[in-house]
């Protein structure tokens, strides 16, 4: 039987890594202006923060999130809470995003988050898999602002054959699929290689339903 992303026809790649569909230069430069605008409204009442591993070990990504669910980690694991550590609820998740999450996927339901992901220079993120959803029939949107990324994806088993990729500014990649469970991760990013972030770095946007 086919799961509710495959019926809803995604469309067609520019490029695919492992089964991760890449729609490279998906969002023009005023788009991810735009973005970009939305996204300092959002940070600006959901400021950035740091979590750690369950081990104590703060991530060298800051993050956030908008929606209904924001994802967060610390000693007691990785899951979702339904507000800022810091109190209050996350904030709405803008509608352009929404836009882009409908028209990729062609999905009627919404994603419950959209995690901002903040990359500084020097920051990266280890392989891992996207799991800590009730329903991996639904895709993840990853959406790639600022400076270049240098995306790597590998198995659904751990260990084995990786390949990698460079991602882009509104270059934006689909984790959906018989590829929903594989692992990727970020190696590191080109420091000051785009002008979008007026001081340089990386934001990435993960888009997912949550339960
Ligand atoms: C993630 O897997 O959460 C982020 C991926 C990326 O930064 O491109
Ligand atoms: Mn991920």
């Amino acid at each position: 039987m086919m799961n509710p992303f495959q019926a809803a026809r995604a469309n067609t790649p520019t490029l695919t890594i492992r089964g991760v569909g890449v729609f490279q230069g998906w969002l023009d430069p005023s788009e991810q202006e735009e973005m970009m605008l939305l996204l300092r409204q959002v940070v600006g009442s959901a400021p950035l923060f740091s979590p750690s591993t369950r081990f104590g070990k703060a991530l060298s990504v800051q993050m956030t999130s908008a929606g209904r669910y924001g994802w967060f980690s610390d000693r007691h694991g990785y899951r979702y809470i339904a507000g800022h550590p810091a109190g209050g609820r996350w904030p709405e998740i803008p509608q352009p995003i929404l836009d882009l999450w409908h028209s990729l996927t062609g999905l009627e339901r919404r994603p419950d988050c959209c995690l901002i992901n903040f990359y500084g220079e020097g920051a990266r993120m280890g392989l891992h898999q996207d799991r800590d959803e009730a329903d991996f029939s639904w895709p993840v949107v990853s959406i790639s602002l600022g400076d270049d990324g240098l995306f790597r994806v590998g198995n659904i088993e751990k260990g084995g054959k990786t390949e990698s990729i460079w991602l882009k500014s509104g270059d934006v990649a689909v984790i959906g699929g018989a590829a929903r469970l594989v692992h990727h991760g970020v190696d590191r990013i080109r420091f000051g290689s785009s002008k979008l972030l007026k001081d340089g770095g990386r934001i990435n946007l993960t888009l997912r339903v949550v339960d």
